[in-house]
């Protein structure tokens, strides 16, 4: 199997990358975890998959003149590692349309709502604010808007009537590292694809052509 070889970019924590390392440890999943990328040098995620026996480089944005010239920089710690795809987890900064473009459909986001509800920044606070009952975590291709793009996966959670941000962000993260390694499996083995913007599972069409001219009644 031709595993894809996978750049995880983060900006702090890194518990998504971690479900991710962790799924990529079985020989029988589909990607690779070969690099993992920061642009805060001092991210506790560096250590981690450093710990982990992977590859890492930290590039601080604020090293460089604007995010042209920061992406330039991150492009060839790509390159150099020979990324296929590239799994967002936690990382902070707004990417370029001329970045995102070149990793059209290869590179994948975790947000935690349901997208297209509660993009940016403080989803729990802003869903515990306007009594939502329920809210979860997406994972989908990224396009220049932020937090927009072609839906993957998603997992609903409840909100409970006593939570605070800290409570809800906890019980969605659990969600997040469930479906993120999901969501990366189905993109590297080609099972999802998009087509108009929409993803479309392997096998989709077919069945659905199946439905619409069933095979003659014997
Ligand atoms: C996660 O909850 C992720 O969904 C969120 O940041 C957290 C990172 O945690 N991402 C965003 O808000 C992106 N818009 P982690 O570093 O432990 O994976």
């Amino acid at each position: 199997m031709n595993r894809k070889r996978t750049a995880i970019l983060i900006s702090g924590r890194g518990s998504n990358m971690d479900a991710l390392i962790a799924a990529a440890q079985s020989p029988a999943y589909p990607a690779e975890i070969v690099l993992v990328l920061s642009n805060a040098p001092g991210a506790e995620g560096l250590a981690k998959a450093a710990k982990a026996g992977i590859a890492t480089a930290a590039i601080d944005h604020k090293g460089f003149e604007g995010r042209a010239e920061f992406e330039a920089a991150v492009q060839a710690e790509l390159e150099a590692a020979n990324v296929d795809l590239i799994c967002l987890a936690g990382f902070m900064r707004l990417l370029t349309d001329a970045f995102v473009g070149a990793w059209h459909n290869r590179m994948i986001n975790i947000h935690p709502s349901l997208l297209p509800a509660y993009k940016g920044l403080d989803t729990h606070r802003r869903v515990i604010r306007d009594g939502g009952r329920i809210t979860g975590c997406t994972v989908h291709f990224v396009r220049p808007q932020m937090d927009q793009g072609p839906i993957i996966a998603q997992a609903a959670v409840p909100v409970h009537a006593d939570d605070m941000d800290d409570s809800l962000a906890e019980r969605v993260l659990t969600a997040e590292h469930a479906i993120y390694p999901m969501a990366l499996k189905l993109v590297a083995n080609e099972t999802v694809r998009v087509a108009g913007e929409k993803v479309r599972f392997e096998g989709e069409e077919s069945d659905q052509a199946a439905l619409l001219s069933p095979a003659p009644v014997q």
